[in-house]
C-alpha cells in the first residue's frame, strides 16, 4: 500500500464512482459489525483475525467455486456478513469467486475506518473518504451540497487558472469535483462537461448515497454540531465528489503545523490568502477569511466577528515552497442571488470601496488581521492530554502574533496582486470577456443564470471604471 504523506499522492475523483461507492458502502457496513460487536480496543485484533479467516473462504471458494462453499465458508464468519455480500445471490461460478476476491479486498481495507464525517453542513454532511485498496488509496470526499457552491467552485476553479490560460496562476487552487444532480439526472465532470446519467447509474448512485447518509456514525472524538436543517428544494440539491486535499484547513494548521514554517513561508501563505480575500469579496463569498455586516443597507466591514478558517485547506511542501493553498467550500451569500436590494447596496459597497483603492485594501486588510485570530482551540481538543494542548496553545498563539506582525502588510500586498491580475491588460477581467471566458459564461448561462447576473455586474465594476495605481 503506498503510504498517504501529506503533499505527494493526491488521489484523483474515481472514475468509476457507482462501483466505488458500493465498495465504500460494504466497508462501512463492516465497520458497523465489528462495531457492534466488539469494543474498541478489542476491533484491530478481531479484524485482523477476520482478513484471515476470508483468506481461507476465498482459497476454498476458488478450488469448489459454488454457492455452498461461500454459504458454509461465511458461516464461520461475524454475524451479518451474509447480508453485506448478499451471498444467497451467488448462484453461478464466477459470481462466487468474485465475491469472494471482493471480501477479501475489503477484509484488507477495513484496517483503517473508510469514512468520518466532518463537521456537519449547512445542507448535509461532508464525508472525508479513505481507504487502502491494494496498491493505491481511495481518498476523496463526498459532500451534500447545493448548485450555488458548485456554480462557485467551478468559478474560482477557472479563475485561478486564468481561465485555462495560467501564466502565472492566482496562488490558490480548487479541488476537483464530479458533481451529481439527481432532479435532472445529470453527471458534471471535474473539467465541467455535463453528461446524462444513466438509469442504472442514477438508481444505484442515488440508492448508495442515501444508505451511506443514514449508515455513517458520527466521529467519536468529536462533538457534533447538529445541521441547521435548512431546507433545500430538490432543484438545488447536489452531491459533489471531490478529490481530498490530504492537508488541514487553516484553522486545524493554525495550531500544529504553523510554527514549522518559516518567515519567507508565512509571508507567502499570507499574501495568497489576501489574493484570495479579495477574490471573495468580489464573488460575494462572505464565509471566509474577512467579515462583512449590513446596517440600514448599508454595507462595511466588521472587524468584531471571526472568519470560518475551515474554508481554506493547506498543504505543507517539502523544503523552502509556501503551503499550497485550496479554496474549498466556494459560495456566493444567497442573498446576492435572490435579493436585489441587498445586491444594489452590496454593489454600492463594492463600487465605493473601488473609488479609492488604497482605502479599499486598508480595509480589507485590517479587517482580516482583526478576524482571522484564533481564540479557542477546537472543543474535541479539550479533552485530550494536557501536553499536546500546551503545545497547541503556544502554536496558537504565535499565529495570532504574527497575525498582528505580518499580517497587514502581507494581506495588503495579496489584494494588489489580485486586483492587478484582475485589472491588467489580458487580466481576468477581459479574459472573462472575451473568448477565454465563453465556456464559464455560458456555463453558469446553463446552469444558474441568476448567479451568472450577479458575479457579472460586480465585475463590470472594474471593467468600467479603469483605475490609476493602487
Ligand atoms: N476536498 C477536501 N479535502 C480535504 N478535506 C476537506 C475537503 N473538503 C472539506 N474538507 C474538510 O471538511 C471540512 C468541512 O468541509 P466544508 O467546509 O466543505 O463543509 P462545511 O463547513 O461543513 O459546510 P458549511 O460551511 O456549509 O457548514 C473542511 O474544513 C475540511 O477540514
Ligand atoms: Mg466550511
Amino acid at each position: 500500500m503506498a503510504a498517504i504523506t501529506n503533499s505527494r499522492y493526491v488521489p484523483p475523483v474515481p472514475s468509476n464512482l457507482p462501483r466505488s461507492t458500493s465498495t465504500l458502502l460494504r466497508l462501512v457496513q463492516l465497520q458497523e459489525i465489528f462495531q457492534s460487536e466488539y469494543p474498541k480496543s478489542q476491533r484491530p485484533k478481531a479484524i485482523e483475525a477476520y482478513a484471515a479467516k476470508v483468506k481461507t473462504l476465498e482459497g476454498k471458494c476458488l478450488k469448489s467455486p459454488d454457492l455452498e462453499t461461500l454459504e458454509k465458508a461465511v458461516d464461520n464468519l461475524e454475524w451479518g456478513i451474509a447480508d453485506v455480500y448478499q451471498v444467497a445471490k451467488q448462484t453461478s461460478e464466477e459470481k462466487v469467486i468474485a465475491c469472494a476476491k471482493r471480501m477479501l479486498k475489503d477484509a484488507y481495507s477495513l484496517v483503517v475506518p473508510p469514512v468520518k464525517r466532518s463537521y456537519a453542513g449547512l445542507e448535509g454532511p461532508v464525508f472525508l473518504v479513505e481507504y487502502p485498496r491494494g496498491e493505491k488509496s481511495k481518498a476523496y470526499v463526498i459532500k451534500w451540497t447545493n448548485r450555488n457552491e458548485c456554480c462557485a467552485s467551478r468559478v474560482y476553479d477557472q479563475l485561478s487558472t486564468f481561465l485555462g490560460h495560467p501564466k502565472d496562476g492566482l496562488g490558490f487552487s480548487v479541488p476537483h469535483s464530479m458533481v451529481f444532480d439527481f432532479a435532472q439526472g445529470l453527471r458534471e465532470c471535474p473539467n465541467g462537461e455535463v453528461h446524462k446519467l444513466t438509469s442504472e447509474e442514477r438508481e444505484l448512485l442515488q440508492q448508495n448515497f442515501d444508505a451511506l447518509l443514514i449508515q455513517v456514525p458520527f466521529d467519536e472524538s468529536r462533538e457534533e454540531i447538529s445541521p441547521a436543517s435548512k431546507e433545500v428544494s430538490p432543484e438545488e440539491r447536489r452531491i459533489a465528489v471531490t478529490e481530498r486535499i490530504l492537508g488541514e484547513n487553516l484553522l486545524d494548521f493554525s495550531y500544529t503545523k504553523y510554527p514549522s514554517l518559516d518567515f519567507a513561508q508565512k509571508n507567502k501563505l499570507f499574501t495568497r490568502l489576501g489574493r484570495l480575500a479579495f477574490l471573495d469579496l468580489l464573488v460575494g463569498n462572505w464565509d471566509r477569511l474577512f467579515r462583512i455586516r449590513q446596517e440600514s443597507g448599508e454595507f462595511s466591514f466588521e472587524n468584531k466577528a471571526e472568519a470560518n478558517l475551515g474554508n481554506v485547506m493547506l498543504v505543507l511542501r517539502a523544503g523552502k515552497e509556501p503551503p499550497l493553498v485550496y479554496a474549498i467550500d466556494n459560495a456566493m451569500d444567497l442573498t446576492l442571488v435572490q435579493d436585489s436590494t441587498v445586491r444594489a447596496n452590496y454593489l454600492a459597497f463594492l463600487t465605493r470601496l473601488y473609488s479609492d483603492p488604497g482605502f479599499m485594501v486598508d480595509q480589507l486588510a485590517s479587517n482580516m488581521v482583526a478576524c482571522m485570530k484564533v481564540y479557542a482551540l477546537p472543543d474535541f481538543l479539550s479533552g485530550g492530554c494536557q501536553q499536546n494542548r500546551q503545545h497547541a496553545k503556544a502554536h496558537l498563539a504565535l499565529f495570532n502574533q504574527d497575525l498582528e506582525q505580518l499580517g497587514y502588510a502581507a494581506f495588503s500586498q495579496g489584494i494588489r496582486e489580485m486586483l492587478d491580475c484582475l485589472v491588467k491588460e489580458k487580466g481576468l477581467i477581459s479574459l472573462w470577456y472575451g473568448e477565454e471566458g465563453a465556456f464559464l459564461r455560458d456555463h453558469l448561462q446553463g446552469m444558474y443564470p441568476e448567479f451568472l447576473d450577479s458575479l457579472q455586474e460586480r465585475l463590470d465594476i472594474f471593467q468600467f471604471s479603469k483605475k490609476e495605481e493602487v
